[in-house]
């Protein structure tokens, strides 16, 4: 009998500590469990577990992205990359700031393609001119993007003041930035920073955080498209974190903007620079064929015949073209008459300080680059009421204004 109890009670012990030690186990961080790498345990183990208490949706997301599932650890990222300034912190040495850098040192290919692409300095340069950059990066950058860099500070930077430029202008065209380490740019505003993800990527509400407003209204059209509707439609059905090298139609069967400007859908190359498949600069004043035209067209081509048939392309992109060609004929006719009126010297050489140079910069930067976009990624609505109509009744007004101005000269 006492043999019996005594084999019971440690029974009982040896599943209490059973428990014990399972419980303990599932408490401690995921990563640590997965990984025995000791210095893994050392830079996430302890950052983690002093960060979940400190800062606890940072480790959460850290814990959800595939950089934790395949051990990149806090301090691989944080740990200060060549040319950049180190700090203490907590028994650590931490880099003072997180960038690009920190990125490449794995990631070298998606650099270097970035690099060459306007979302690097042209996006900052748009704004505030080559100032911020080295002369090695203005030569870079100009080899790939010609005039994007070296360019004056845009006008609307002296009138709106640092305060609307740093919250405003600044918010989207950081994705460009000259960083103190000698990189350039942001990978984090389409990855965000601690859960890295390619799902988050391919939404459109991710490039839409820049790319919308009367301006660029790639978003509203987009959700005005075929594409769009069927994006919002089916979105639960499509595998959003398939691999990038291995994405295939079964995985997303309607594309983003991701899967037209970057991805490699169905085994084509894909890219971090969304300049490579254009063939159009369609944000310019007056619209012209870039260097790459053919390449870009070929490019883009080869991304839709995953879905459609060459016709169907063809005849798409022959009327998207059509529309270029109508609206530069409207923005040239405008452009005209403000240059003459310039010529005449009834305008001052100053920008934007007459009301019709207002007139005249709604009429191409909303209008014109709207109705061509529009044409391009299928919103009609675009094409047509924020777009053709606005530079047909543009043009009326332009037209008044102008005669205004002349009056006053034609008196004496
Ligand atoms: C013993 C606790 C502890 C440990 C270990 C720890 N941290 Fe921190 N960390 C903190 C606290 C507290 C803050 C300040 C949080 C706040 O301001 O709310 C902080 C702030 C930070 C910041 C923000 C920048 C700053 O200095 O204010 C970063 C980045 C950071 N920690 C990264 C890490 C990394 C990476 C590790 C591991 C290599 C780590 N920490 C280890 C407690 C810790
Ligand atoms: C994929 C790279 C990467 C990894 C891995 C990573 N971080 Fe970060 N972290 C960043 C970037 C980028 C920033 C933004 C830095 C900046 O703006 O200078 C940042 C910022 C932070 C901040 C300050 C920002 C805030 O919102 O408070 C803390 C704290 C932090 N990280 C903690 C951690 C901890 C803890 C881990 C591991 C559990 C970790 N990070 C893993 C890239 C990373
Ligand atoms: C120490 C190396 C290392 C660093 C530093 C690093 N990564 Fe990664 N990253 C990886 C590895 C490894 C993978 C997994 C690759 C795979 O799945 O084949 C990965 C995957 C990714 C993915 C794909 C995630 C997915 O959902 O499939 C993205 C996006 C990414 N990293 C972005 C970044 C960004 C942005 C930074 C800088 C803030 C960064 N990484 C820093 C090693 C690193
Ligand atoms: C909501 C985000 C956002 C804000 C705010 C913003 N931009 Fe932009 N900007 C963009 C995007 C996106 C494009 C790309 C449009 C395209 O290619 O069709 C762009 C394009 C441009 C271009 C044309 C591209 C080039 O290199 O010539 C200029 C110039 C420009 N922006 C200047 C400015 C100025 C100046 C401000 C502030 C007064 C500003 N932007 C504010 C997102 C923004
Ligand atoms: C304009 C948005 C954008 C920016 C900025 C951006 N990425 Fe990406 N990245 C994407 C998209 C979209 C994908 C997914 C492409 C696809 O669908 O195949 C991706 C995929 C990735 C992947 C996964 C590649 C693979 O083959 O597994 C890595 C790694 C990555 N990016 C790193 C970076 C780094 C590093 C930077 C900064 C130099 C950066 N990204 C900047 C949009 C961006
Ligand atoms: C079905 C494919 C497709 C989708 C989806 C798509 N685009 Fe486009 N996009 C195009 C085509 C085609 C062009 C014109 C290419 C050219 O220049 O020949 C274009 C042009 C652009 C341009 C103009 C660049 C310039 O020269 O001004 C920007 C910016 C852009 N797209 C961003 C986006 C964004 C952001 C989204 C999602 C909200 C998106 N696109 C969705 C196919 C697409
Ligand atoms: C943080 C803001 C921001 C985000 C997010 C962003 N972009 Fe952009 N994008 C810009 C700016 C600013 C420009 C204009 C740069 C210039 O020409 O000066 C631009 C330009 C472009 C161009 C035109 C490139 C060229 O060669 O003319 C395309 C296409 C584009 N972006 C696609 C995308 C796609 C696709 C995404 C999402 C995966 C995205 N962008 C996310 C800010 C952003
Ligand atoms: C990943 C697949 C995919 C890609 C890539 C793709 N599309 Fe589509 N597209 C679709 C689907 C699905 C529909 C809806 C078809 C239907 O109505 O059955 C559609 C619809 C359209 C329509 C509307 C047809 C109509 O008459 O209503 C046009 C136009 C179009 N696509 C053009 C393009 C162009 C141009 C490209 C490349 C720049 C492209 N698509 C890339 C899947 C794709």
């Amino acid at each position: 009998m006492a043999s019996f109890r005594s084999v019971f009670i440690a029974v009982i012990i040896a599943t209490a500590l059973l428990v014990a030690a399972l419980l303990i186990q599932a408490r401690r961080p995921r990563v640590e469990v997965v990984q025995a790498r000791p210095e893994a345990v050392r830079a996430t183990g302890k950052c983690a577990s002093c960060h979940r208490a400190e800062t606890a949706a940072i480790v959460q997301e850290y814990e959800l992205s595939r950089h934790a599932a395949v051990g990149t650890t806090c301090l691989d990222c944080h740990g200060a990359a060549e040319g950049q300034e180190k700090y203490e912190h907590r028994g650590f040495v931490l880099s003072k700031e997180v960038t690009a850098k920190n990125c490449t040192q794995c990631h070298a290919r998606e650099y270097e393609e970035f690099l060459r692409s306007r979302h690097a300095a042209p996006a900052y340069a748009a704004i505030l001119g080559p100032g911020s950059f080295t002369p090695e990066q203005v030569a870079f950058s100009e080899q790939y993007n010609p005039g994007a860099v070296k360019r004056p500070a845009h006008p609307l930077t002296g009138l709106e003041g640092p305060a609307a430029v740093a919250s405003g202008c600044i918010s989207c065209h950081s994705v460009g930035k000259p960083n103190k380490d000698g990189s350039i740019g942001a990978c984090t505003a389409c990855h965000t920073r601690h859960r890295s993800s390619v799902a988050l990527a391919r939404l459109p509400e991710t490039c839409g955080q820049c790319h919308m407003g009367p301006d660029h209204s790639q978003l509203e059209i987009y959700r005005e498209s075929k594409h769009g509707i069927m994006f919002n439609a089916f979105r639960g059905e499509m595998n959003l974190d398939a691999k990038p090298n291995a994405l295939q139609v079964a995985d997303m069967p309607v594309p983003t903007c991701a899967t037209c400007h970057m991805s490699g859908l169905g085994g084509g190359p894909p890219t971090h620079n969304p300049g490579v498949r254009l063939s159009y600069y369609l944000f310019a004043e007056i619209t012209q064929k870039r260097a790459t035209y053919q390449q870009g067209r070929d490019a883009m081509t080869a991304v839709c015949a995953n879905c459609h048939a060459s016709a169907h392309i063809k005849r798409f992109f022959a009327d998207a073209e059509s529309v270029v060609t109508s609206v530069n004929s409207r923005v040239q006719e405008a452009k005209t008459l403000m240059d003459g009126l310039r010529a005449r010297g009834l305008l001052t050489p100053t920008a934007l300080d007459e009301p019709i140079e207002y007139t005249y910069f709604d009429f191409w930067h909303y209008y014109g680059r709207t109705a061509k976009h529009g044409a391009f990624m299928g919103g009609a609505d675009f094409v047509q009421w924020h777009g053709n109509y606005e530079l047909v009744k543009g043009l009326v007004e332009l037209k008044a204004q102008a005669a205004g101005l002349q009056a006053p000269a034609g008196a004496h």
